[in-house]
């Protein structure tokens, strides 16, 4: 399973938790990965914690003030990024843009979606992979795997019929070793998630906790 922490915009300390990302990441099988905010990716990439943008932009280098360039966001260490995150929506042509712009600049790519038919237009766009994540179950601790383990399959069925080599990741209340079970049960091969690890008190034990069924 894959398991990428957005730092979001949370007042935690990033390189703190992507310290306890990559040690906890040595314990286990699963692939853990830490999203911070695109001005903390250098230093979270030098701990060596697998670093993730939140955001790309669909540019190129130029006059694009105020804007993320994916080229850039790799140069500070990033291997990956969320597009479309549902606190960053974009448009169909943007998201496709930026899923274009972030293979240009060899970052691997996921594209979130609110329910099963936006993720069934987002992988026609060809990203590496998809993410369901119901905004109102978002932040709740409420995890989606429970609260609607329907969105779930049918994510994972419209992904399947529009291309079966696009994964299917699931976020939003996630924050316990049997919510990512559970998810990996109704076919997802991985997880977001945040406020569980970002919020805690010690993020050390919170991602011990995910992983420690898998
Ligand atoms: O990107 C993951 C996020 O939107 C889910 O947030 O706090 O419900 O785990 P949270």
């Amino acid at each position: 399973m894959f398991v990428l922490v957005n730092l979001k915009t949370y007042p935690c300390d990033p390189v703190a938790v992507a310290e306890a990302v990559r040690d906890v990441n040595e314990t286990t099988d699963a692939r853990l990965a830490v999203a911070p905010q695109a001005a903390h990716l250098e230093r979270v990439a030098e701990t060596g914690a697998e670093t993730w943008a939140q955001h790309v932009d669909p540019i190129e280098h130029g006059s694009n003030t105020g804007h993320t360039l994916a080229e850039s966001v790799a140069d500070a260490g990033a291997v990956g990024t969320l597009i479309n995150h549902s606190e960053q929506r974009l448009k169909l042509a943007d998201i496709d843009g930026s899923v274009r712009a972030a293979e240009r600049a060899g970052l691997e790519t996921v594209v979130c979606a609110n329910n099963p038919a936006q993720i069934g237009a987002a992988a026609a766009l060809e990203p590496d992979a998809v993410a369901v994540e119901p905004p109102e179950l978002i932040g709740t601790g409420t995890p989606v795997s429970q609260a609607d383990p329907d969105i779930v399959e049918d994510a994972v069925d419209a992904a399947e019929s529009v291309d079966d080599d696009v994964a299917v990741l699931c976020g939003a209340g996630i924050s316990t070793g049997d919510d990512v079970v559970a998810a990996g049960d109704l076919g997802s091969e991985g997880v977001l998630l945040a406020s569980g690890v970002a919020k805690a008190d010690d993020p050390t034990a919170a991602l011990e906790d995910l992983v420690a069924p898998l």
